[in-house]
C-alpha cells in the first residue's frame, strides 16, 4: 500500500507515494521547505480522513502554524476537531506553550517524547506522523553508538505504531556521515543550487526501500499552494 505525499509531482516519482508504515527521512538545508513539505503531507492526509500528529522540536507551535496559514490547510480547525495534533517539544523554551526540557539526557528526551507521541497517535487514531527536526533530539548526544541506538529506537517505535512517518533532518552536505540515512526506509533530499545566477530547488530520492522510484533530481517550487514538483522536466546544470 502507498500513502500519498500530498505533493503534486512527487507521488509519480515514488510510483504512487510513500510505502505505508515506513520511516522516511527528509534531508535539506535551511529554508529548503522541510517544514512546509511535512505539514503538506499531514494536511493532505487529513483531507483524505487520515489523522496525523506533528511533533515540533525546534520552532514553537504558534509560529509553525502561523507560518503555514497562507497555504489554507485549516490546521487549527483540524486540531480543534481532533483530526490533527501538534506536540510542542521544543528543546528551547520560547514561550508558555512549550515543554520545559528538564533533562539534556537524550534517553530521557526520547522516552518522554515517544510516550507522548504514542498517546497522541492512539488518542486520535493517527496514521501519519512527522518529527521536525529529528536532529534536535540527539543534538546533546556526543557518543556515536548511543546516538545510533536512540535514533534506531525512535524508528522502531514508529514502525510498531504502523504509522507512515516523515522525519526531517537539518543537513547541508552529502559528505558527512549521517547514520539516520542508513536506518531509515526512505531518504529524500531537498537541495538548492545556483544555475546561471538563478536559484533552483531540486528534490531527489536517495533511497526508498521496496519502491522503483525516479532517481533523477527534479525541480520544485514553493508558492501559496505549498510545494509542487515538476517531475517530467529534466534539470539542466
Ligand atoms: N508563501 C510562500 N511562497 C513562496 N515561498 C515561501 C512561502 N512560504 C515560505 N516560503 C519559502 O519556504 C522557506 C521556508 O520553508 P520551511 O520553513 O519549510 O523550510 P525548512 O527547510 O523547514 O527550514 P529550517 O531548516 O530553517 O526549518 C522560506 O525561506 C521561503 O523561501
Ligand atoms: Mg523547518
Amino acid at each position: 500500500m502507498r500513502v500519498s505525499t500530498g505533493i503534486k509531482g512527487l507521488d509519480e516519482m515514488l510510483d504512487g507515494g510513500f510505502p505505508e508504515g515506513r520511516v522516511i527521512l527528509l534531508c535539506g538545508g535551511p529554508g529548503t521547505g522541510k517544514t512546509i513539505f511535512s505539514l503538506q503531507f499531514l494536511a493532505a492526509a487529513a483531507e483524505r480522513g487520515e489523522h496525523g500528529v506533528y511533533v515540533t522540536l525546534e520552532e514553537p507551535k504558534s509560529l509553525v502554524l502561523e507560518n503555514v496559514e497562507v497555504f489554507g490547510w485549516k490546521l487549527r480547525e483540524r486540531e480543534a476537531n481532533k483530526t490533527f495534533r501538534v506536540l510542542d517539544f521544543c528543546a528551547v523554551p520560547f514561550g508558555v506553550e512549550t515543554y520545559e526540557v528538564k533533562s539534556r539526557d537524550t534517553g530521557d528526551i526520547v522516552l518522554s517524547m515517544t510516550k507522548d507521541l504514542v498517546n497522541a497517535v492512539k488518542e486520535i487514531n493517527a496514521k501519519c506522523v512527522v518529527l521536525d527536526p529529528l536532529n534536535s533530539i540527539t543534538v546533546h548526544e556526543q557518543r556515536a553508538g548511543l546516538k545510533r541506538y536512540r535514533i534506531a529506537s525512535i524508528f522502531d517505535e514508529l514502525r510498531k505504531l504502523r504509522v507512515t512517518s516523515v522525519l526531517t533532518s537539518e543537513v547541508t552536505s552529502h559528505e558527512d556521515f549521517y547514520m539516520e540515512e542508513f536506518l531509515a526506509d526512505g531518504v529524500i533530499w531537498l537541495e538548492k543550487s545556483i544555475q546561471n545566477f538563478n536559484l533552483i530547488k531540486t528534490v531527489r530520492i536517495e533511497k526508498m526501500r521496496g519502491v522503483k522510484h525516479d532517481e533523477q533530481p527534479r525541480r520544485y517550487i514553493i508558492n501559496d499552494k505549498g510545494i509542487t514538483v515538476y517531475n517530467t522536466e529534466p534539470v539542466k546544470f
